[in-house]
């Protein structure tokens, strides 16, 4: 994020009433008009098929944006944000629709377009043909860039034929693929925790790591998102996109930007090559893989905390025979020099007992036991949500006569920085704005992720059952090798 002044910008938001707009864009908009960091001159213009007012559409903005804060809007600010905010009626199939719009923003001196489609993927062809048809693709006075939301295809074959689409009509820099999990400040502290200190990156290898895992955990159950969840199921929702990212942000190689002045800046084309070469590393997926490194599960009723939960099978819109996992723990490796034999375990479900987002490195034993009891292994956490933060532990011997020892932790909170910092859309807003998109996936990686995890999608896993608020299903302990156990969060 930078924070050079931002010109004149016009951003389009196509599925302006959609849940993810009023949920995530309009919260993420309204601070960033309220911090000072959008352009003086912005315009914020909600697109969509329903014929209504500005007024109308400001008055949607205004309770979503109520319901965000959980309270009502400070009056003065309201007025600042309202300014800016409009709305213009557009059926996707008329490229009439599309010119007028391009008028329209070239007759009040908008050549700055951000457009964001947060639609379904089915009506991302049409749009992005209707935007080359217009020439709203055009970059003559200014940028024109446009911000796609996941699911960024379903499989390798939709992901290809998406990025086809968007190929024809716009060149790879001016496209920018959201994985929200990247705009998460602790995500991005991974890479200053790893580059910008020396003590840990000589550790950070098959030398002294015995085993990463990567765990994100949700509590929630559907939501009401039955119906997509039963085409997406956990490997599409959750692993081929965010974990895959943290999993790169983990493993890659130190990034080598060009030369500025004395830094290499940590700029997109050298991140995005490297975690694009970790992808390509992890070793594909075979029979053995299928019967070894995954455990699938599928949630039934069960408490968490102190709420009964219904089975996923009772969730609204779901099939009432459906096999869609809602749990995934899966052993990767890495084949490359710094990381071969070193296995990286990844998990991820719904209904599980809290929402903790976690990274663990598990270090390897010393060669030799000197003390009476065998010492545990030194373990660094990275917690990216909700208490972010770093913690080292490591051994401690437990005062007196005896060589008693105790696992003790040295540990960062970032809350102890006394900011909590944008949200991940405000930062990742702002990034488009600056043309800076080292923070949004390339099309060929997301081509290879895809790639990789096509046979998962294909082979017929079996799918355990768990309790809702347990851990996910026994079977997941098998995954992991001798002296390894799953970290509680
Ligand atoms: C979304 C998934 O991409 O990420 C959801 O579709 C999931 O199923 C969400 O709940 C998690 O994001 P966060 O930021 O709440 O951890």
């Amino acid at each position: 994020m930078t924070n050079t002044p931002l010109e004149p910008t016009a951003m389009m938001i196509f599925g302006a009433s959609g849940d993810l707009t009023k949920r995530k864009l309009l919260p993420a908009l309204y601070q960033l008009v309220q911090d000072g960091h959008a352009p003086d001159q912005f315009l914020i213009l909600g697109v969509a098929r329903t014929v209504m007012s500005r007024l109308e559409y400001q008055q949607i903005a205004k309770e979503a944006l109520e319901k965000a804060y959980k309270k009502p809007l400070e009056e003065e600010a309201w007025r600042r944000f309202a300014a800016m905010l409009d709305y213009q009626p557009l059926d996707f199939n008329k490229t009439e629709d599309f010119t007028a719009l391009r008028g329209r923003l070239e007759q009040a001196g908008f050549h700055n377009w951000l457009f964001y489609c947060s639609v379904p993927p089915s009506a991302f062809p049409t749009i992005t043909a209707q935007l080359g048809e217009s020439g709203l693709n055009r970059e003559d006075t200014g940028y024109t860039r446009i911000i796609v939301e996941k699911p960024f295809g379903t499989n390798l074959a939709t992901a290809q034929s998406l990025n086809l689409e968007l190929h024809k009509v716009f060149n790879e820099n001016q496209i920018y693929r959201i994985d929200h999990f990247l705009g998460k400040e602790t995500v991005q502290n991974i890479l200053a925790l790893r580059f910008a200190n020396t003590i840990f990156e000589p550790l950070w290898n098959r030398n002294y790591v015995d085993h990463v895992q990567i765990t994100v955990a949700e509590d929630l159950g559907m939501e009401g998102r039955g119906s997509f969840y039963e085409e997406a199921g956990i490997l599409r929702d959750m692993i081929q996109n965010h974990i895959m990212q943290l999993l790169c942000f983990i493993a890659l190689e130190p990034p080598v930007g060009p030369w500025q002045g004395n830094i290499h800046p940590l700029e997109a084309r050298a991140l995005r090559d490297e975690k694009a070469k970790v992808i390509r590393a992890l070793r594909p997926i075979n029979a053995a893989f299928l019967e070894h490194s995954i455990v699938l599960g599928q949630y039934a009723s069960g408490q968490i905390g102190t709420e009964t939960v219904p089975a996923y099978l009772e969730e609204p819109k779901v099939a009432p025979d459906s096999r869609t996992a809602t749990y995934a723990a899966i052993k990767v490796e890495i084949d490359n020099w710094r990381w071969a034999g070193v296995p990286f375990y990844l998990r991820s479900g719904k209904r599980l007992p809290v929402k903790n987002t976690e990274i663990a490195i598990v270090f390897k034993r010393p060669p030799l036991d000197l003390f009476p009891q065998p010492s545990q292994p030194n373990m660094l956490r990275i917690n990216i949500q909700p208490n972010e933060g770093v913690t080292l532990s490591f051994d401690a011997k437990m005062p007196g006569l005896t060589a008693d020892l105790r696992p003790v932790n040295m540990d960062f909170n970032y809350s102890d920085f006394g900011s909590s910092g944008p949200t991940a859309y405000e930062r990742l807003i702002l990034d488009a704005m600056n043309g800076d998109a080292s923070l949004f996936p390339r099309g060929d990686e997301v081509e290879a992720s895809w790639a990789w995890i096509e046979p998962l999608l294909e082979h017929e896993i079996p799918v355990r059952t768990y309790a809702a608020g347990s851990w996910g299903p026994e079977e997941a302990e098998g995954l992991l090798e001798d002296g390894q156990v799953w970290h509680k969060l």
